[in-house]
């Protein structure tokens, strides 16, 4: 049992994300393995969110929201597909890397800046409290299935960096 709410974890996630993120633009020694490891963890988020978090959103009456949400996932999850190919063809931190890391961050802020007031604080009236404490524990251990892409993946054109 924790005190921590399941909104108040993902949240949490929401800034380790972003630090990661900002780790490998500031040059940190350990900036490109951090990278790695937010992008597994920002997938994994994307994830729990659209399997299990969105669908009893959607069944609450939140159709809308819900929908902007899942296509901002499928526009970060090309970015985060193009960085990971940036950084297969230059390994040192390419500078299309961190322009690309920046349209993500940009992305990412106008994200979570209405996903937490908007749709977070109705997780506790869609959730039963044995469902909370289970993806709780998710969000500590769990793993997004192999080769599990999210919904909007493929939808749209491809991402653009207008200033990079
Ligand atoms: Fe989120
Ligand atoms: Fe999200």
């Amino acid at each position: 049992m924790t005190d921590t709410t399941l909104a108040e974890a993902l949240e949490a996630e929401h800034h380790a994300i972003d630090d990661g993120i900002y780790a490998f633009l500031n040059g940190d020694a350990d900036g490109r393995e951090r990278l790695e490891a937010v992008f597994d963890e920002l997938r994994r988020h994307i994830y729990l969110e659209e399997v299990y978090l969105f669908p009893p959103l959607r069944d609450a009456g939140m159709m809308a929201p819900v929908f902007v949400m899942l296509r901002e996932h499928g526009e970060m999850w090309q970015i985060l597909d193009q960085i990971d190919a940036a950084l297969t063809v230059d390994p040192v931190p390419a500078s299309s890397a961190a322009a690309l890391c920046r349209d993500l961050l940009t992305r990412l802020d106008a994200h979570n800046s209405k996903e937490e007031p908007i749709l977070y604080p109705e997780l506790q009236g869609v959730l039963s409290d044995s469902a909370a404490e289970q993806y709780l524990a998710f969000l500590e251990d769990g793993e997004r299935p192999d080769g599990w892409v999210c919904e909007r993946a493929a939808a749209g054109p491809p991402a653009s960096v207008p200033w990079g």
